[in-house]
């Protein structure tokens, strides 16, 4: 009898940011752990992440995240067949931590290493499957989902149709996807053949900085987008009329051509300024003086339904100037329940399919680094050891 084939094992590490993450990864696809190390609390007393001390974080915690990462899968470093690691974008020092611990790694077990786009690391998220509590896929629970049985929209969980993966890379193509970062903020097409087209991109906030800096303004602390949206459900979307910034921004990068100049690029900072001037109002001596636990809440759902409007907005034209019928979510802003509710119903109204990872693959994790990487490494990249990290690297597969 035929021994069944043995699945590849890639080992995952992230520091970008502020989150130090290792995973295991069965064949780019089958999540054997998925270890996050948060630097939340270190961060929240600056209101924002520190770059230093992110990094001296990382320093530490890289090693036991890694041990944990192969002590939850049950791995020993001799089953493992390739290491993966975020080479940009993100922050200089942070991303360095990670580059440098995975080469020596990778050297010292005589594994070959893979730099990750971070971004393209979001991408793969698609690719993952992973158990819940109840020991089935997040696949198969979406199915159910879809065909009644499960409680359906509001749990996270997305309902993924039919996905076909026409490029090989086991990502559903054609597809467009959005990317909701702390940082980045873009629109691609994954054609059926391959590669990644950058659509548009912001050209100044990134959606995830505009709800950290309007948490901060409404006193809701750091880490914003979460706790602004635990706020805004209290709130009444529709009680500020903030702006939508929804035409063509002229002189945007990353539009393709054809499908008009800037059509897809984002502007978020005058909604942010909007929302500051709004709060000064409610905060000035002729007002009540300090904005009111329902103030504040209806102040969040508004900018809450701004930034959701504007996002399906443009994703939705974004795929029928393409002509797809698969939208794709993801990126830490796509845990927002109220973006993946409009997204839902704005796919849905066109018999369209949603797919988006489950909450804990769309902020940044590991899984999506091995993913990325593996297929990368599937395709015939493998790295040197001058791997260095790159800062400002774009989106792109
Ligand atoms: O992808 P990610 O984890 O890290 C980056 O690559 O930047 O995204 C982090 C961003 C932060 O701006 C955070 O506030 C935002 O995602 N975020 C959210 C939510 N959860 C995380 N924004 C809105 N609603 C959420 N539930
Ligand atoms: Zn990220």
């Amino acid at each position: 009898m035929a021994s069944a084939v043995r699945p590849g094992l890639c080992l995952g590490i992230e520091t970008s940011c502020d989150e130090t993450a290792a995973a295991v990864v069965a064949d780019g696809r089958r999540v054997m752990s998925n270890v996050v190390a948060s630097q939340a609390a270190l961060h929240e007393r600056y209101g924002g992440v520190v770059p230093e001390l992110a990094a001296r974080h990382h320093l530490e915690a890289v090693l036991p995240v890694v041990a944990e990462a192969l002590r939850e899968g049950g791995v020993q470093w001799g089953d493992l067949d390739l290491v993966a690691v975020t080479r940009g974008p993100g922050l200089p020092a942070a991303l360095l931590v990670g580059v440098a611990a995975a080469k020596a790694l990778a050297f010292a077990r005589g594994l070959p290493l893979v730099g990750v786009n971070h971004l393209a690391g979001h991408v793969f998220a698609h690719r993952l499957e992973a158990t819940d509590a109840g020991g089935r896929t997040v696949a198969a629970r979406a199915q159910e989902d879809r065909s009644g049985e499960g409680d359906g929209a509001g749990d996270g969980h997305i309902h993924i149709h039919i996905l076909r993966d026409s490029g090989g890379d086991g990502l559903p193509r054609p597809a467009v996807c959005l990317v909701v970062s702390g940082s980045h903020t873009d629109i691609c097409l994954l054609p059926a053949g391959g590669g990644l087209r950058l659509l548009g991109s912001t050209v100044d906030d990134a959606a995830g900085e505009a709800f950290d800096k309007v948490a901060r303004l409404l006193g809701l602390g750091y880490p914003g987008g979460a706790r602004l949206e635990r706020v805004a459900a209290a709130g009444d979307p529709r009680a500020v009329a903030f702006p939508r910034s929804l035409g063509a921004l002229s002189g945007a990068r990353g539009s393709a051509a054809g499908e008009g100049t800037g059509a897809y690029a984002f502007s978020f900072s005058g909604l942010k300024t909007s929302v500051a001037q709004h709060v000064a109002r409610g905060r000035a001596p002729d007002g009540a003086g300090v904005l009111s636990a329902k103030g504040i809440s209806d102040i969040a759902a508004s900018f809450q339904a701004a930034v959701v409007d504007v996002l399906v907005d443009k994703t939705m034209r974004a795929a029928v100037a393409c002509g797809v019928e698969v939208v794709l979510l993801c990126g830490g802003v796509a845990a927002n329940a109220a973006l993946r509710t409009a997204l839902g119903a704005a796919c849905a109204e066109r018999g369209w399919a949603l797919a988006a990872p489950p909450l804990a693959y769309c902020t940044d994790n590991a899984a999506m680094i091995a993913a990325a990487g593996w297929v990368a490494h599937a395709a015939g990249q493998t790295d040197g050891w001058d791997l260095d990290a790159d800062p400002s690297l774009p989106l792109a597969l």
